[in-house]
C-alpha cells in the first residue's frame, strides 16, 4: 500500500518537524531546533516501502488491529528528539572545524581525556611497564614547549599554499601513542611508511631525543612517494630521524636491521597495508611491536598478528572537538 499524500508529526515542544512525503522519490523531511540555536532541516530520500506501515494507518483510521501501530507513530517526534541532538552536535563540529581549523586531510586533533587515559592502560598492558609510566610519557610529549614551538615555527616557514591547508597548533592526536610507545620500548630503529608533513615523523623523534638523553640511543626512518612530505622534520628533530624517499615496499626491501618499531601509514589499500608487513616480516624479532594505522579500516594487521603468533588489539580514537569521528591504532605485539 502507498502513502496518498504528505503525513507531519511536529513536536513545536522538542523543536521537532517531520513530514513523510510519498514522493517519488519518497522521502522524510527532518527539522530539528536546539535550544542553543542550532536549526537543521534536511530531506532524507527513503526506500518507498519504508511507508507502507503509515500508509495503512492513514487508510484505516481507527481500524483496532493497527492500534500499536498508531501508538508507534506517535512516537516518532519523541524518538526523534533522542536522535537529533546527535546530528546537530555534528553540525556544530562542522561549522568549528570550517572557522577554526585549515586543514582538508590528515586531520588533526586532542583526544577527550577518558580516551587518553584508556590508551595509556592500553599501552600498559601491551608494553609490560607501569601505567603511571605511561601517563608520564603522555604529559611529557603534551607540555613539551620545544616541540610546540617547533611546529609553529616549522610551519611559520612553510610557503603560504602548505599554510593554507595546515594548523599552527599541533595536535597529536593518536601520535601520543606513538610516543609513549617509543619512550617505553626504546627502540633502535623505528620505522614509520608514510609520513604527510612530519607530524607523527617530528612527535617520534622527540621520544628518540629523550630516549637518547637517558642513554638509549635509536633512530628513526619514514618513508613516502612524495618529495614534499617531511617538511616538518627539521633541526634538532632530524638528529635522530630521515625521511627515504619513493615507494614504501621498495624502501622497506632494502632495509637490513631489525625493525624495533614498525608503523603502517602510507597507502591506505588493503593489499599494500598488506604487503607491507609481509616485506617487513623477516626483520621483525620478539620484542617488536607493529603499529597500523589502517587497522580502523581493515583486518590486516590482525591476519598478520595471527599468521605469525602475535597478539592484537586495537585502540579506537575518540576525538574532542572535531567533526571526524576518529581512526585508531592497531598493535601487534608478542
Ligand atoms: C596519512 S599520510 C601519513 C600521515 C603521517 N603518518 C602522520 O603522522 O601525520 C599518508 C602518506 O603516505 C604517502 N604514501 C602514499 N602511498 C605511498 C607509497 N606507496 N609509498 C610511500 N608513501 C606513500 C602519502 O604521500 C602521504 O604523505
Amino acid at each position: 500500500m502507498a502513502l496518498e499524500r504528505p503525513v507531519s508529526f511536529d513536536d513545536a515542544a522538542r523543536g521537532v518537524s517531520l513530514t513523510a512525503q510519498p514522493g517519488p522519490p519518497a522521502r522524510l523531511d527532518l527539522g530539528f531546533r536546539t535550544a542553543d540555536g542550532v536549526q537543521i532541516s534536511a530531506h532524507v530520500p527513503v526506500d518507498a516501502a519504508a511507508f507502507e506501515d503509515l500508509a495503512a494507518v492513514m487508510a484505516a483510521p481507527g481500524a483496532a488491529h493497527l492500534d500499536d501501530q498508531r501508538l508507534r507513530f506517535g512516537n516518532l517526534a519523541r524518538r526523534a528528539s533522542l536522535a537529533m541532538p546527535t546530528a546537530a552536535n555534528a553540525l556544530r563540529a562542522v561549522a568549528q572545524w570550517l572557522l577554526r581549523s585549515r586543514e582538508d586531510t590528515n586531520y588533526t586533533y586532542d583526544l577527550t581525556p577518558a580516551n587518553k587515559l584508556y590508551l595509556a592502560h592500553l599501552i600498559a598492558v601491551v608494553t609490560a611497564r607501569p601505567v603511571a609510566e605511561i601517563k608520564n610519557y603522555i604529559a611529557e610529549v603534551e607540555t613539551d614547549a620545544q616541540l610546540r614551538d617547533h611546529f609553529g615555527r616549522a610551519h611559520d616557514a612553510q610557503d603560504p599554499a602548505a599554510r593554507a591547508v595546515s594548523d599552527r597548533t599541533a595536535r597529536y592526536s593518536r601520535r601520543i601513542g606513538w610516543y609513549a610507545l617509543v619512550r617505553a620500548l626504546k627502540p633502535r630503529l623505528v620505522i614509520e611508511t608514510g609520513v604527510d608533513k612530519g607530524l607523527g615523523s617530528v612527535v617520534l623523534c622527540a621520544a628518540l631525543l629523550r630516549n637518547r638523553a637517558e642513554g638509549a640511543e635509536g633512530r628513526y626512518m619514514g618513508t613516502d612517494i612524495r618529495p614534499e612530505a617531511g617538511a616538518l622534520l627539521t633541526a634538532p628533530y632530524n638528529e635522530v630521524g630521515r625521511i627515504a624517499y619513493g615507494d614504501s615496499i621498495a624502501t622497506l626491501q632494502t632495509v637490513a636491521d631489525p625493525i624495533d618499531l614498525f608503523i603502517n601509514d602510507s597507502d591506505h589499500s588493503a593489499e599494500y597495508e598488506a604487503r607491507e608487513y609481509e616485506t617487513i616480516a623477516p626483520r621483525l624479532s620478539d620484542r617488536s611491536v607493529i603499529l597500523g594505522d589502517n587497522a580502523h579500516v581493515t583486518e590486516r594487521l590482525a591476519a598478520f598478528a595471527e599468521a605469525t603468533g602475535r597478539r592484537f588489539v586495537f585502540f579506537k580514537e575518540q576525538p574532542a572537538d572535531h567533526f571526524y569521528l576518529g581512526a585508531g591504532i592497531g598493535i601487534a605485539f608478542r
